[in-house]
């Protein structure tokens, strides 16, 4: 069933991916560009982990374009939904619905890269792997910031610990997902977590947990 509609999406690509669409919340999506605009002379590229169909990462790079400085932009991404043990932790621990796990599992790499074409941002790198499992010296760094869109408790926790040293001075990580309240409890939980172990507070901004480097 996911493959003939993984194969329908790819076929009908030029139709139904014209127009673009993010998955972050508005006022979300807002903060993350004003973050870009805001941190533009920070050093380092941007990453994106958990992209989708890459609607936000399109939108971002577009801006990035048009106020004319250059970025790098990175998606890392699965490419094929959730890993089953990471969402079945939060299936178990944080009663996410079990038919939640198969969001986004109709997708492949080769989809996203087509909708990249259509948007003429091919300049758009995109790395397929699991963020808990990848190794990150395969990324570009440093990372001036860095959108954690996972959803899942397990490769948020493991997310921070990767990409947090790869962050340059006052380079910043948004992770989506962490207000207080939402059927994703598991985001919120993976994020407390890490900043326990660094000794510092969660903050939250609009519904994301932020983590900033100082020094
Ligand atoms: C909510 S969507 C991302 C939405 C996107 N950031 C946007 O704003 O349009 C979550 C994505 O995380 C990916 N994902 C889930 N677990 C992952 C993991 N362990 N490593 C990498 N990507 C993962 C899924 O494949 C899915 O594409």
């Amino acid at each position: 069933m996911n493959f003939i509609k993984l194969k329908a999406k790819e076929v009908l690509a030029p139709f139904i991916y014209k127009r673009l669409n993010s998955g972050l919340q508005p006022e979300r999506l807002y903060y993350y560009l004003h973050t870009i605009i805001n941190k533009k002379e920070i050093e380092g590229g941007i990453l994106e982990i958990g992209c989708h169909l890459a609607g936000t990462s399109i939108i971002a790079k577009n801006m990035i374009s048009k106020l004319g400085y250059d970025k790098s932009y990175e998606c890392l991404d699965t490419f094929g939904g959730f890993v089953k043990e990471q969402f079945d932790n939060d299936a178990l621990k944080y009663k996410v619905p079990n038919r939640d796990g198969r969001f986004f599992s109709a997708n492949s790499k080769k989809l996203v890269q087509k909708i990249l074409k259509i948007h003429s941002r091919e300049d758009i790198k995109l790395i397929q792997g699991d963020i808990a499992s990848f190794d990150v010296q395969k990324l570009s760094t440093p990372i001036s910031i860095c959108l954690l869109d996972v959803d899942l408790e397990i490769p948020i926790y493991e997310g921070l610990k990767k990409i947090y040293p790869l962050l340059s001075k006052h380079g910043i990580i948004l992770i989506d997902d962490c207000p207080e309240k939402t059927s994703w409890g598991g985001a919120r939980k993976g994020y407390e977590k890490f900043m326990n172990e660094i000794n510092a507070s969660p903050e939250y901004r609009f519904g994301f947990g932020v983590v900033e480097k100082i020094s």
